[in-house]
């Protein structure tokens, strides 16, 4: 008999899920009946998550990872334009591609599954201090279409989604200030900022069957905001 649930018996691995987006798709994706393996850089962070999400009786697990493998990584002694620029390359696109191609053999062994990428309104939209940043999500946007058919020829499909907005820690200096925030909505049509769990049900929706014949798209999820490259 069906649970009723999304993802009954299903595994799923975020990312960088101790606090914001991370976090809430975590926890939506154990609340439709996945076992969630949360993982970010550090140890206190992931039991501090693993904690919380237990408490409300999900199924989770937790595993310390940083994306970029830091220990492969060239230490940044001075922040050099060009180091911010590998630095910024290397988490957000090599990073991610590497994650794709060490995950996907163990999903094709399990029968095939899904992979969604967090991407930024940040790929469509180039403010004058987020350059790298930006240039790196537009990567992003490329690479989604780029793994698409190998991806499917393991029975994966892969999709994007492009926050703008969104209420956690990395964007407080976005919206933290009144004066700053009524700023920044001047760009945003629905003039209001996103909540974290408004991308994870867009997350578990790519995730789930009701998506099953859709791979390399990205959705955007910024309240209106201007999205064309
Ligand atoms: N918030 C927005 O408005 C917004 C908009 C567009 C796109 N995004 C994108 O959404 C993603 C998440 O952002 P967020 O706003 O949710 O940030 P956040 O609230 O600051 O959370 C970031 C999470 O990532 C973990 N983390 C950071 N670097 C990591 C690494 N190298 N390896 C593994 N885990 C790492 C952090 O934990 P530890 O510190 O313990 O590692 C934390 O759990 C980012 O890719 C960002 O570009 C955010």
């Amino acid at each position: 008999m069906s649970s009723g649930k999304r993802f009954p018996g299903k595994v799923v691995i975020v990312t960088a899920s101790t606090d914001g987006i991370g976090l809430a798709i975590a926890k939506r994706l154990a609340e439709d009946g996945a076992h969630v393996m949360i993982s970010s850089r550090t140890q206190k962070n992931v039991d501090a998550a693993v904690d919380q999400l237990r408490s409300e009786g999900l199924s989770v697990s937790g595993i310390v990872c940083h994306v970029a493998k830091e220990e492969h990584r060239r230490k940044l002694i001075e922040e050099t334009s060009e180091s911010v620029w590998d630095k910024i390359f290397e988490v957000n696109v090599k990073a991610t591609f590497l994650l794709v191609k060490e995950i996907a053999p163990y999903i094709e062994k399990r029968g095939g599954g899904s992979i969604v990428l967090v991407s930024s309104i940040g790929g469509f939209v180039f403010g004058g201090l987020l350059g790298a940043y930006g240039t790196s999500k537009t990567a992003m946007f490329g690479l989604t279409k780029a793994l698409v058919p190998q991806c499917a020829g393991m029975n994966i499909r892969i999709n994007c989604i492009a926050p703008g907005l969104i209420r956690t820690r990395f964007s407080e200096a976005l919206w933290k200030d009144p004066d700053v925030l009524a700023d920044t909505l001047k760009s945003v049509p629905m003039n209001r900022i996103g909540e974290p769990s408004e991308c994870a049900g867009v997350v578990s929706f790519l995730c789930s069957e009701d998506a099953s014949y859709v791979t390399g798209e990205t959705i955007v999820i910024a309240g209106g905001q201007s999205s064309r490259l």
